[in-house]
């Protein structure tokens, strides 16, 4: 697909839901001044360090299924780092990626306004990726979890890193929505065997991700419980 290069822009995800382009089509820039991440907050977009990228898709499919798109672009970008980094990447239910314990990346899918008959226009998915360390070091609310894939920059490998993950996300979505990437998916999540804390809610214990990657965990009570993406937030602390 084609990609378009930007030093800077308001938000990749927001100019893409408003020109919304009839072809599928990534865009790229290296800054953001309006950078969403999920739930209303601010994605910390500074300039020289980051690499904020967000694809539109006409997939015709539902809204069950667009889902998927987070977790296929978690892979993709996955496979795509490790090619610049010899560090597994790891991936924090549902759509953050972690560098040894760092949250290094973040993904935000949106959906166009439209859907007819169960079927939206056309779909946003965002990633947003901490390549080098920022000078100024990150902002106090997120200092505690964010980290860099790199501490310095020896060599720009932003633009390269971005064809990359297109690639990488190309050859899973071929098959859409019939791909083969779950098993990878479970593989690489940082979650299994842990106890996490469900925003607003209880300590619970993952057990698993099912083939439908709905994380299967265990309450204090001993209850086991399958949460579906966009349903809770979990914080590891
Ligand atoms: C999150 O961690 O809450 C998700 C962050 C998603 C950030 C990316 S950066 C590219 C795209 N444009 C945005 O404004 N947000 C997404």
């Amino acid at each position: 697909m084609r990609i378009d290069f930007q030093e800077v822009v308001t938000s990749t995800n927001d100019i893409l839901l408003e020109e919304h382009p009839k072809e599928d089509m990534a865009l790229v820039a290296f800054r953001q001044t309006k950078g969403k991440g999920r739930k209303g907050r601010e994605f910390f977009s500074p300039s020289n360090t980051g690499l904020y990228m967000s694809l539109i898709l006409h997939p015709e499919c539902n809204v069950q299924d667009a889902i998927k798109l987070t977790t296929i672009m978690a892979v993709a970008a996955c496979r795509a780092i490790e090619k610049y980094d010899d560090s597994v990447i790891k991936i924090k239910w549902v759509n953050d990626l972690y560098k040894n314990e760092q949250k290094i990346s973040g993904i935000l899918t949106e959906c166009s306004p439209n859907i007819v008959d169960g079927i939206p226009e056309y779909l946003v998915v965002g990633i947003g990726i901490n390549v080098y360390a920022p000078d100024e070091g990150f902002p106090l609310d997120i200092m505690n979890k964010a980290g860099a894939l790199f501490d310095v920059m020896k060599e720009d490998i932003r633009k390269d890193l971005a064809i990359s993950i297109v690639d990488e996300f190309e050859k899973i979505y071929a098959s859409f929505p019939d791909c083969d990437y779950e098993d990878e998916y479970i593989e690489r999540s940082m979650l299994i065997g842990r106890d996490v804390y469900i925003v607003g809610g209880d300590k619970v214990r993952v057990i698993n991700i099912d083939s439908n990657l709905g994380l299967v965990v265990m309450h204090e009570n001993g209850d086991v419980e399958t949460l579906t993406a966009g349903e809770v937030s979990l914080s590891l602390k």
